[in-house]
C-alpha cells in the first residue's frame, strides 16, 4: 500500500463514523474528565518507518488513562520484571476494569495487567525496578518515543482521581493484605494516578507505541523488548486490553488494542503501523463508542487484522 493511501483511508474512516461522534457517556467518576467536549474526535496512524498521518483532533492532548498500562507493562518487562508473572496473570477477566470480585477468589493475584488491580501490581513492580521513579521513567519514555517533550502529567486530573480513588485504594489495600504489593499503598497509588493522568494526543500515542509494531525495536533502532516480549504484550492487549469487551473487540477489529476512560483506543498492526483514535463518549464497558466504530471501519476498509 502506498503511504499516501493512509491519509485517504483515515479520511474514509472519519467519514464513515461521523454519525457516531458524540455518542456514549463521558466518564465522570473522575470529575476532572467530565469537562471534556463529548463531540471531540481524532484518529492518527504511525507507520513503522516513522510516517504519521491523522484526521480531526489528532494533535489535541487528552487523558490517556488506562492506555498508560500498555507502557508500564512494557517498561517493567524490559527492565527484567519477568517475575511479575508470578504476581499477575494473563487471562481475560470477563469483569469490569475496576472489579474487586475475582481478587478474593484468586488470593490477591489479579487476572491480568490491564485491569486496575493488575496495573497497580505492574506499577508496584516498576517502582521497585526503578528505585521509586515509576511515573518519571514512564514520562521519559513517552516523551522520547513520541518525539514530544511537552508530554506531561495533568496534575488536576491526577488530584481529581486521587480524591475519588476509593476503589483503587481498596484494590491496593486488599492486595497488600495478600502480600502482593511491595511498596507502600500510598506510593503505588500516587504513581498509578500520575501515570493515568498523562495527557497525549492520538499522534503522540501512535508514535510512542510503534515499538509494538516493530517487534520490540524503538524509534531510534535500539532494541527495547525481545521479539517474543513484544508478541506477549500484543497478545495480552488482544485478550485483555478492552476488559469485558475484549471478545467483542477481537470480533469486530481483530487486532491488539488498549482503551482508556479518557476515550482513547490504541491499536497495533504488527509489522505495519499503530493507530490511535479518540472520542470521549464511552459505552457501558468503558470503551470509546466512536473509537470502537472507527477501528471496526479501518479493519473492514483495509482488510488488515491478525486473522
Ligand atoms: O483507575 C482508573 O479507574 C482510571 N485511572 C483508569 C481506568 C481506565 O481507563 C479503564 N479503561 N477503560
Amino acid at each position: 500500500m502506498e503511504t499516501a493511501d493512509y491519509q485517504r483511508i483515515l479520511e474514509d474512516v472519519a467519514h464513515e463514523v461521523a454519525g457516531t461522534v458524540g455518542r456514549g457517556r463521558v466518564a465522570d467518576y473522575i470529575p476532572a474528565l467530565a469537562a471534556v467536549d463529548p463531540e471531540s474526535f481524532g484518529i492518527a496512524l504511525a507507520d513503522v518507518d516513522g510516517g504519521v498521518y491523522g484526521v480531526g483532533q489528532w494533535q489535541q492532548p487528552f487523558s490517556v488513562q488506562s492506555i498508560s498500562k500498555t507502557f508500564t507493562l512494557a517498561l517493567a518487562l524490559a527492565r527484567g520484571g519477568e517475575s511479575l508473572w508470578k504476581r499477575v496473570g494473563r487471562e481475560p477477566s470477563g469483569n469490569p476494569f475496576n472489579s474487586l470480585l475475582q481478587l478474593e477468589l484468586e488470593n490477591g493475584i489479579p487476572r491480568n495487567p490491564f485491569i486496575n488491580a493488575g496495573a497497580l501490581v505492574v506499577t508496584d513492580e516498576l517502582l521497585s525496578l526503578t528505585g521509586g521513579d515509576a511515573s518519571g521513567v514512564l514520562l521519559d519514555f513517552l516523551r522520547e518515543e513520541s518525539g514530544n517533550d511537552t508530554v506531561d502529567f495533568d496534575r488536576v486530573v491526577a488530584a481529581s482521581e486521587a480524591d475519588h480513588g476509593h476503589r483503587n485504594a481498596a484494590l491496593s489495600h486488599f492486595m497488600a493484605g495478600y502480600g502482593n504489593l511491595v511498596n507502600p499503598v500510598e506510593t503505588v497509588l500516587e504513581h498509578y494516578f500520575r501515570q493515568c493522568s498523562v495527557a497525549m494526543s492520538c499522534q503522540d500515542l501512535a508514535l510512542a507505541a510503534t515499538f509494538l509494531a516493530r517487534h520490540g525495536v524503538r524509534r531510534d533502532g535500539g532494541r527495547f523488548l525481545t521479539r517474543s516480549g513484544a508478541k506477549q504484550i500484543n497478545a495480552v492487549m488482544l485478550t485483555c486490553g478492552t476488559y469485558d469487551a475484549a471478545g467483542e473487540f477481537a470480533y469486530r477489529v481483530g487486532l491488539p488494542g488498549k482503551s482508556g476512560v479518557g476515550g482513547g483506543i490504541l491499536v497495533v498492526i504488527p509489522q505495519r503501523c499503530t493507530l490511535c483514535v479518540w472520542g470521549p463518549g464511552l459505552d457501558e464497558r468503558g470503551n470509546s463508542v466512536v473509537g470502537m466504530a472507527a477501528m471496526d471501519s479501518f479493519t473492514t476498509i483495509t482488510g488488515w487484522s491478525i486473522f
